[in-house]
């Protein structure tokens, strides 16, 4: 499989232990024997699941793909009710959360290889392997990691040995057959802001004896207001491309982008755009797997050969073509027996 764009154009900018990690995939790889795991996850939030979203989970497919590992997916019902008053039961609750979990299954994850599990569930099972977690985490390494404060509530305090445990195997006594003759290196795909959690994780690691996970990190995308900004699902809607918008949606809301392109066609067509902080190249240095197409577009752009419009109407159609077409086909396939499925708590290796 050739090597996913994400790795050559710095959108996975820095890892921890990933060339060890990959040396575990490698070198004691025999068939139905697993070295490694991945595992993500994803807070679920009511508003659809936005494009700057996708990027983890678009990577962590193609490493299930090009790696044949199996997955775990936490979704961490728990955080948005301690971070953000989420509630985490009663019916609107099962629906946004299954909802999300249908919208991650959307990716085309491997049925068979792959578990997603909602804190909530799932607690009991990994109970065993949060506690030595907690022991190993101090207050006061959580509240100078986090910015916590006193008056933040203890939940807060308890969480980062939950979003830690899934980095061990022992969470997965049934899932991965965990046993600790023959321990497995978790590998996480995320964005960086998650960082913070596996750096408390890995300190842990070696006082549990284990090996500590290794990681991937992505950037993020650019919203579209430009690069000062963060994309997020809570500003206005307008401000965001969803999952769910429509071709025409993502074409107005493109159009409305922060351009690099300067003042006038005239202006533009001499001086060239700065492609830096043009949130339209950068949609398409993000989501176009052309590699001629895209160093075409940098080459044109760059020196006035294109304008600004032009840039921005391909960078829509690159994101409903890679990103969204696939996408909703699966979504609008997706069942509740779908979600019963991942969410099962069954062996994923055989
Ligand atoms: N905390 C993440 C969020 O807010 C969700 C999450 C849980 C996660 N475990 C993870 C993300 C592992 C990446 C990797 O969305």
């Amino acid at each position: 499989m050739p090597i996913h764009h994400f790795f050559t154009r710095g959108v996975v900018f820095s890892h921890r232990d990933f060339v060890k990690s990959l040396d575990d995939v490698e070198r004691h790889f025999e068939p139905g024997h697993y070295t490694a795991y991945l595992y993500t996850g994803r807070g679920p939030s009511s508003g659809s699941m936005h494009i700057g979203h996708v990027i983890p989970f678009l990577l962590t497919k193609y490493l299930q793909d090009a790696l044949g590992l199996p997955l775990v997916i936490q979704i961490t019902d728990d955080e948005k009710f301690l971070f953000r008053d989420v509630p985490f039961e009663g019916q609107k609750a099962e629906e946004v959360i299954s909802n999300n979990i249908k919208d991650i299954i959307a990716f085309g994850f491997n049925p068979r290889t792959t578990f997603i599990f909602r804190n909530t569930d799932y607690m009991g099972e990994m109970y065993k392997t949060i506690l030595p977690l907690q022991r190993c985490m101090t207050g006061s390494s959580v509240k100078n990691t986090f910015g916590l404060t006193d008056s933040d509530n203890i939940g807060k305090f308890a969480f980062p040995a939950t979003q830690a445990a899934p980095c061990f195997s022992s969470a997965f006594a049934r899932v991965l057959n965990h046993s600790k003759e023959r321990p497995m290196r978790c590998i996480i795909p995320c964005a960086i802001d998650q960082d913070p959690f596996f750096v408390l994780t890995r300190s842990a690691a070696p006082r549990m004896k284990r090996l500590p996970p290794a990681l991937l990190h992505t950037k993020f995308l650019p919203a579209l207001k430009g690069l000062t900004h963060k994309m997020s699902s809570s500003a206005e809607q307008n401000g965001v491309i969803t999952l769910h918008d429509t071709d025409r949606q993502v074409q107005k809301k493109l159009r409305k982008a922060f351009s690099g392109g300067s003042g006038t066609l005239e202006e533009m067509r001499t001086s060239g755009a700065n492609l830096d902080v043009d949130v339209a190249f950068q949609f398409l240095r993000f989501f176009c797997p052309d590699e001629a197409l895209f160093a075409h577009v940098a080459q044109a752009y760059g020196t006035g050969g294109m304008n600004s419009g032009e840039v921005k109407d391909l960078a829509a159609e690159t994101v409903i073509k890679y990103v969204m077409t696939e996408w909703r086909a699966r979504r609008e396939k997706v069942t509740d027996e779908d979600v019963e499925h991942f969410t099962s708590i069954r062996n994923i290796l055989i």
